[in-house]
């Protein structure tokens, strides 16, 4: 049997749709995987109740078949679905690290992203990289068709978890197909400003960089009292707010010593909106790991 934590994880951060991930050091899925004629899905923890275990229908079927290595494969889930939060990118990553040890396929971390990413094709229609590359590589990845490549970082972050769903599918829905020149020049503006802020480790830049006039502002709208979180957690001194992945996480940056108390104030904003909430206090972290 092979054992594979895998982290959350928050894509876009803002200014990098569909590009920018990080990898968050909590929560985390556990998966565990055995050698089996035919794959066979078992799920326990956060929000298994809403996941199928059907191998056609789960991420980690999806990665099975990719890797033609079939498997008893136990997924305990820390990172509730539909929570913005990269949960069907840990499960993937997880597998697909895991199958990949238990059959001794020889793929590298790199070689493993688009494996897993077409787990995360099962659950949102597309393949896109921009979850399970930090939850496979660690740290601040840049997913793009110019490749994966990925930062070491550690920048202290609050993702705050809402008691409310929103699908990806849904999300991407509501993205715009078109873009202003003077938006578009802001938004690269600020992409750029955040990748250097990852590689200097400095919460000032990142959070400053998270702006995007495009997409966030259409996503923020799917999030009961998005604003009002947005504000409180500026004002506890987060350097820099944004929907994390597609929803209803928002995601925070900040100095350490700030962490706790914007965590408190974006709970309690949610609160202010009757929306129960929790906060992660986390920071950029590792990748996977086999146990
Ligand atoms: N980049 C994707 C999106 C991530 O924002 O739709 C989904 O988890």
């Amino acid at each position: 049997m092979v054992t594979v934590r895998a982290p959350a994880t928050s894509a876009n951060l803002g200014s990098g749709f569909d590009v920018f991930g990080v990898a968050l050091d909590r929560p985390a899925d556990v998966v565990h995987v055995e050698k089996a004629d035919r794959t066979t899905i078992e799920v326990t923890g956060v929000g298994s109740q809403y996941i199928p275990t059907d191998p056609n229908r789960n991420v980690v079927g999806a990665v099975a078949e990719e890797l033609d290595a079939p498997a008893h494969i136990r997924i305990d889930k820390g990172v509730r679905p539909s929570s913005g939060l990269g949960s069907s990118a840990a499960s993937s990553a997880a597998a697909a690290l895991a199958l990949n040890e238990l059959y001794d396929r020889g793929l590298s971390r790199e070689e493993l992203v688009p494996v897993a990413a077409e787990g995360e094709a099962v659950v949102s229609g597309e393949a896109h990289a921009d979850n399970v590359a930090p939850a496979l590589l660690g740290g601040f990845t840049v997913a793009s068709a110019a490749g994966v490549t990925t930062v070491d970082t550690d920048i202290p972050l609050v993702a705050c978890l809402p008691e409310i769903a929103v699908s990806t599918r849904d999300a991407r829905r509501v993205v715009p197909n078109r873009a202003d020149i003077e938006d578009l020049v802001h938004t690269v503006g600020h992409a750029a400003t955040l990748t250097v802020g990852m590689c200097r480790r400095d919460p000032e830049l990142v959070g400053a960089g998270m702006d995007d006039r495009i997409v966030t502002p259409a996503r923020a709208e799917l999030i009961n009292g998005y604003e009002l979180v947005r504000e409180a957690a500026l004002d506890a001194g987060a350097t820099g707010v944004t929907v994390s992945g597609a929803g209803p996480s928002v995601l925070a940056a900040c100095r350490p010593e700030h962490r706790t108390r914007v965590a408190a104030a974006m709970v309690a904003a949610f609160d202010e909106t009757n929306v129960d909430a929790r906060a992660y206090k986390t920071r950029v972290g590792n990748g996977a790991e086999i146990f």
